[in-house]
C-alpha cells in the first residue's frame, strides 16, 4: 500500500467530537507501539530517516504540521490539521515531521517495537537500497 491520508470516523456531538482507530478496519499493519510527539520548539524538524520494516500512521491530535515523504525519488507533502486525518507510512520511506504549530501533538501508531537497527538516517544510502 503507497503512503495515503485515511479519513478516520468523526462523532459529532454538541458535547465534542470523538474519533478512533481500530486495527482491523483502518490500519493495514498490526499495532505494536503507539509513541507522541509534543513540545516541539518552533521551526524545530522531527524525523530525517527511513524504517527498514516498520509501517505508520501519523495522526495530528492536537495543532498542525506537515509530514515530508520522500520515496527516493518523489517528495509528498501531507499538512496534518484535524485529529481524524491520519498518514499512512508503509515501509522504506523517507519522512520528516516539520512546521509544528504551538502545542501540537503528533501520535505515531507503529507496526514494530522500537529497534534502532530499523532505521535509515543516511538519505543516499536510503536511495541506494531503494535503487534510486
Ligand atoms: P527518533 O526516532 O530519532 O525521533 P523522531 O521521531 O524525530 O524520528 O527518536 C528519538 C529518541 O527516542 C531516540 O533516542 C530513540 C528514542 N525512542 C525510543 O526509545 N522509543 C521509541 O519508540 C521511539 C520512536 C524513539
Amino acid at each position: 500500500m503507497d503512503a495515503t491520508l485515511i479519513t478516520l470516523p468523526k462523532h459529532h456531538d454538541i458535547r465534542g467530537n470523538l474519533s478512533f482507530i481500530e486495527e482491523d478496519t483502518h490500519l493495514p499493519f498490526d499495532i505494536k507501539r503507539v509513541y507522541w510527539i509534543y513540545d516541539v520548539p518552533g521551526g524545530e524538524k522531527r524525523g530525517g530517516h527511513a524504517f527498514k520494516e516498520t509501517e505508520e500512521l501519523i495522526v495530528a491530535l492536537s495543532g498542525s504540521f506537515d509530514v515530508v515523504l520522500n520515496d527516493g525519488t518523489r517528495e509528498y507533502r501531507f499538512s496534518l490539521n484535524r485529529s481524524y486525518y491520519g498518514v499512512y507510512i508503509p515501509k522504506m520511506m523517507w519522512r520528516e515531521l516539520e512546521n509544528f504549530s504551538t502545542n501540537s501533538l503528533a501520535v505515531i501508531i507503529s507496526s514494530t517495537d522500537y529497534s534502532v537497527n530499523d532505521y535509515i538516517r543516511d538519505f543516499e544510502k536510503f536511495k541506494g537500497l531503494k535503487g534510486c
